[in-house]
């Protein structure tokens, strides 16, 4: 190693082993929306090895020229970077596929093979990353099929060998721990990437610069300063083509258990020794392990379905009578709890979490509220426009952060109004930020798993978020919210009957 090279410098662009990158379920719909194009951007910006093979497996009778082409759509049509040629040309000539079905051994057979072969032609060295871009129900099928071949072991193939997992991991905390270990028992815990794609999102990492790369912010991060914590992550879109896995899901398990916990737990968590993956994810679990469900589960959680209603000068129809959505179905399209971290640093703030779809917006920001100030030395009236003072740090879209204060309105009287101050990504630098799935692929392959949750973390999130789903199975119906609007009326009574309102992002 150099003495002079700090291993932990990420300023020059690291590039990963020659590999090869399997993707199950190529044909689906992330491959095509998320991950090609992510392949593709990776190769653009030169970050992918002189050695590396795009292998799709599908059930679909393709060979190598038919999928190139989808491929290569894919690619124009959703890749962050421009298209060029040339640089499709040369990511062409690694891509290959092979036709066959999960539970068709000998397509496995053929796969393993075929990872022998490119090792010789391509380089490749043994080194394997394999996306589970597939339905959650097919997880253990393959799995069985790559330990069965050899595929996940890595002193059989002489290199490396990954696995990234997409979410959801599992329904409760019971199905998360049987594919828990279902995964560890083929790959070693250190070769196991679970996908939450809001932690490869630039500004989520930001609010780790923000917090410890700054004197500014850190003093006042705690229940001595801070009122309250309000995490939105809120989509104008309805449920489009995905009828069948939001019936399954709803809101509280396809959007509070992952991305919201996750970025309450960056919110909260302590300073960690370093970003190495371990240290961060001992932090972040730290926290998860010290949120506790609601003691009152029918004041502190709320769930909505959306009615029709109007959005963006468009009629709108309601959650039920959406395709493939059960007329009188109970599945929640809204959701918002109250948590709170039980820690010295925490104790008594309340977290505000919701999510939804069909809200007038598609936004998600964090939102830190501090306490009033003690004492005013103005007349009632020269406050009346004052709130409290705000850090709202905005995820998407206008990728930045707010700070809302308080100002004198000009003038002879001492009248004080809010204002804001905001730092815009895309002001502020003139590199565009990667997209999420980029850095995400990257960090698999180069083996850096800081971005990724530990299975424990995903476990912990399940005990929050159980508990809550075991109350709303036995209680009634989820309240009508009309499309367009900020959710159910309910929402805004559970802050209301704390002295609190939901901003309005
Ligand atoms: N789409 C998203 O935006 C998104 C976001 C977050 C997470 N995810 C997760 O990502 C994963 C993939 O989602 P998706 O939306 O891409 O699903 P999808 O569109 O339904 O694609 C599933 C893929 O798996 C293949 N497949 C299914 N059963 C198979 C079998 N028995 N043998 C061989 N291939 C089989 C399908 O091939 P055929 O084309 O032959 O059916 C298809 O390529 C899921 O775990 C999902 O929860 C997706």
């Amino acid at each position: 190693m150099n003495p002079l090279r700090d291993p932990r410098d990420r300023r020059l662009p690291r590039v990963p082993d020659p590999c090869v990158l399997v993707v199950f379920g190529v044909t689906g719909d992330l491959a095509r929306k998320k991950l090609i194009p992510a392949v593709y951007d990776l190769a653009n910006r030169g970050l992918l090895p002189p050695g590396f093979v795009l292998l799709g497996f599908a059930r679909r009778d393709w060979g190598d020229g038919d999928f190139e082409t989808v491929a290569k759509e894919a690619a124009r049509k959703g890749a962050r970077t421009e298209f060029r040629d040339d640089v499709w040309q040369r990511l062409a000539e690694a891509i290959r596929f092979l036709p066959g079905a999960f539970d068709d051994d000998a397509a496995f057979d053929k796969l393993a093979e075929t990872l022998r072969e490119v090792d010789a032609s391509h380089g490749t060295l043994g080194n394997a990353a394999f996306y589970l871009s597939i339905p959650p129900a097919a997880f253990p099928v393959v799995l069985q099929q790559m330990e069965r071949t050899g595929m996940a072991d890595n002193a059989r193939s002489g290199g490396w060998r990954r696995v990234v997992v997409e979410k959801p991991f599992g329904h409760d905390l019971g199905s998360a721990q049987e594919l828990n270990q279902m995964v560890d028992k083929v790959f070693g815990a250190q070769d196991v990437f679970r996908i939450d794609h809001y932690l490869g999102k630039e500004t989520v990492q930001n609010l780790l610069a923000l917090r410890f790369a700054n004197t500014l912010f850190e003093p006042i991060w705690n229940a001595h300063h801070i009122d309250s914590v309000q995490i939105t992550m809120a989509e104008d879109v309805g449920i489009e083509s995905r009828a069948g896995f939001y019936e399954e899901t709803g809101a509280a398990r396809d959007v509070l258990q992952n991305h919201l916990l996750q970025l309450m737990a960056l919110t909260a968590m302590e300073e960690p020794s370093s970003f190495d993956a371990e240290a961060l994810r001992t932090e972040k679990r730290k926290v998860l392990g010290a949120i506790r469900p609601p003691k009152d589960l029918a004041r502190y959680t709320v769930r909505g379905q959306y009615d029709q209603g109007w959005l963006a000068g468009q009629r709108v129809s309601g959650y039920r009578s959406e395709k493939d959505v059960a007329a009188d179905s109970r599945t929640e399209t809204y959701a918002a709890v109250r948590l709170e971290v039980e820690t010295r640093r925490w104790a008594g703030v309340p977290f505000y979490l919701r999510t939804g779809k069909r809200l007038p917006r598609r936004v998600t920001e964090i939102a830190v509220l501090f306490r009033k100030a003690p004492h005013l030395p103005f007349s009632k009236t020269d406050t009346e426009e004052l709130g409290s003072n705000q850090l709202v740090v905005r995820v998407q879209p206008d990728e930045g952060m707010t700070l809302r204060f308080g100002s004198k309105v000009p003038g002879s009287a001492m009248e004080v109004r809010d204002v804001a101050m905001d730092f815009l990504y895309g002001e502020a630098f003139t590199e565009s930020s990667p997209e999420a799935y980029e850095r995400l692929l990257l960090d698999v392959l180069l083996g850096d798993a800081s971005l990724f949750p530990h299975n424990q973390e995903v476990e912990d999130s399940w005990r929050v978020i159980d508990p809550i789903e075991q109350f709303w199975a036995e209680g009634g119906e989820p309240e009508l919210y009309r499309a367009g609007e900020w959710g159910p009326a309910a929402a805004d009574e559970m802050l209301a009957g704390d002295g609190r309102a939901w901003r309005r992002p």
